[in-house]
């Protein structure tokens, strides 16, 4: 009984936490019964020691990347796949991980060998996905589960590429707990890089994400793996966006943007089309730059100001907190000299998102002082920073980033708090006050230019 309860461990399954004793709430992450027993780690068996290399003598292999075939994947990998790596593609439910996976290795199977091992689906339902994308006629395709026959499928037929659809269904019967638990994830993830390694086989591993975004259960895959993708959804279009957690062997600051149609995924080599405003020289509309957790996100925000007889003029935002619009309407009245008192002023950011993030006051405020002054902000242009209560603009964090995805989305003029660091590829306009943003923002209107 001593013994049992000596080798036992519990793993949470959202953050990988292990203990000794079981809690109903995980002390490190606080998320409530997410803790599941663990098989005891069997001890190791003593080792021989080896000879060691200098770094000189060690042969680099010139590791050319396998191209995938669909762009934007090869963008977001760091220019393709490198040979012998572990990607791990994370996404929610139905966003189209198989379907971008599979495109993936219809164009691989061209001029190497693919291999598609699918636990999540039958053959069959491949199939009918496979008809839809077409070119897949080459793909090699095992449905199974079971991680030991998988190893052993990999270590004989070595593919240059091959897709594990996904790795939560893996079942190793070495480790006692259920598939998709934390010590099954974790020992797959671990077999199979070691696979890939020797073999040097190309892996991708799809993975789900629970509700807060991070890959299911093991956190652990991603110190792991070579290369952590995501892919998200828009909630109200069509568009999806891939985008790279972690790249050992490349940039984390690219993105992917793809269309869902009936022949599969389908690039979108311009997104700045999507996020940024697309009509020039709208009068009310403009371009955040937001975070979302330590993401890049551009954002367009419309305005409307219109007058009104009301006693209490309405400040109506959708998507912005209604504390924050009423305090940036109050500065822009009084330190960007704007007559808002006899108007009321809608606030809406479009595609229905939430932004609860003080670095898009700025922008709010120029959506707001265009539809007040009826000049549109200047075309190409986004706008972050926080809005203080005395009309001074605070830095922003991460302002580099925020800089970066403006130029990766083709904007060129970026209206930022004074003490922003220049941009390599974006024009940084500094203001240090809302007053001085409003005003070189927004274009001149023909009474103002006179
Ligand atoms: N005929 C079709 N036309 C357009 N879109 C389609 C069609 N069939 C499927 N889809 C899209 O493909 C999505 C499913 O893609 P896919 O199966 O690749 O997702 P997934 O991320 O692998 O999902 P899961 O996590 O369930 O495995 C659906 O949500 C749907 O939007
Ligand atoms: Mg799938």
């Amino acid at each position: 009984m001593a013994k049992a309860k000596a080798a036992t461990s519990f793993a949470c399954s959202e953050c990988g936490y292990s203990t000794g004793r079981w809690f109903g709430k995980c002390p490190s992450c606080g998320s409530f019964g997410t803790l599941t027993e663990e098989a005891p780690v069997v001890a190791a068996k003593a080792a021989r020691a080896r000879p060691l290399l200098r770094l000189a003598q060690v042969e680099s292999e010139d590791a050319e990347r396998i191209r995938t075939g669909v762009p934007e994947l090869d963008r977001v990998l760091g220019g393709g796949l490198v040979p012998a790596s572990l990607v791990l593609v994370g996404g929610e439910p139905g966003v189209g991980k198989s379907t971008l996976l599979l495109s993936a290795l219809a164009h691989i199977s061209e001029g190497r060998r693919a291999l598609l091992v699918t636990g999540e689906e039958s053959a069959a339902q491949v199939k009918l996905r496979a008809e839809r994308l077409g070119g897949t006629e080459r793909v090699e395709i095992l449905a199974e589960t079971d991680l030991d026959a998988i190893a052993a499928t990999l270590e004989q037929e070595r593919p240059d590429v091959c897709v594990i659809d996904s790795v939560q269904t893996l079942y190793s019967a070495e480790v006692g707990s259920a598939p998709g638990s934390v010590g099954q994830v974790r020992e797959a993830a671990a077999r199979l890089m070691r696979v890939a390694k020797s073999s040097g086989i190309a892996l991708f591993l799809v993975g789900h994400v629970t509700k807060d975004g991070s890959v299911a259960g093991p956190r652990v895959l991603e110190h792991l793996v070579d290369c952590v993708l995501t892919f998200e959804g828009d909630r109200y279009r069509e568009h999806r966006i891939l985008r790279a957690v972690k790249n050992r062997f490349g940039s984390t600051n690219e993105l992917g943007v793809f269309e869902m149609t009936g022949a599969g995924l389908v690039g979108m080599p311009d997104p700045s089309e999507l996020f940024g405003r697309t009509a020039g020289g709208e009068v009310g509309a403009a371009v955040a730059c937001v975070l979302e957790g330590t993401r890049p996100l551009l954002l367009e925000i419309q305005a409307l100001v219109s007058p009104t007889d009301l006693a209490m003029p309405r400040r109506v935002g959708t998507g912005v907190d209604p504390k924050r619009l009423a305090m940036i309407v109050a500065v822009l009245g009084r330190h960007a000299r704007l007559p808002l008192g006899s108007a009321d002023v809608f606030v809406n950011v479009a595609g229905g998102v939430r932004i609860d993030e003080p670095g898009a006051d700025l922008a709010v405020a120029l959506a707001i002082a265009s539809a007040a002054r009826g000049a549109p902000v200047r075309e190409g242009t986004a706008a972050f920073g926080e809005v203080g209560l005395t009309g001074r603009l605070r830095p922003a964090t991460q302002a580099e980033r925020r800089l970066s995805e403006c130029a990766k989305l083709g904007l060129t003029t970026v209206v930022a708090p004074a003490d922003t660091p220049a941009g390599s590829s974006v024009h940084v306009v500094a203001a240090d006050t809302v007053g001085k943003a409003v005003g070189s923002a927004l274009e001149r209107t023909g009474t103002e230019a006179a």
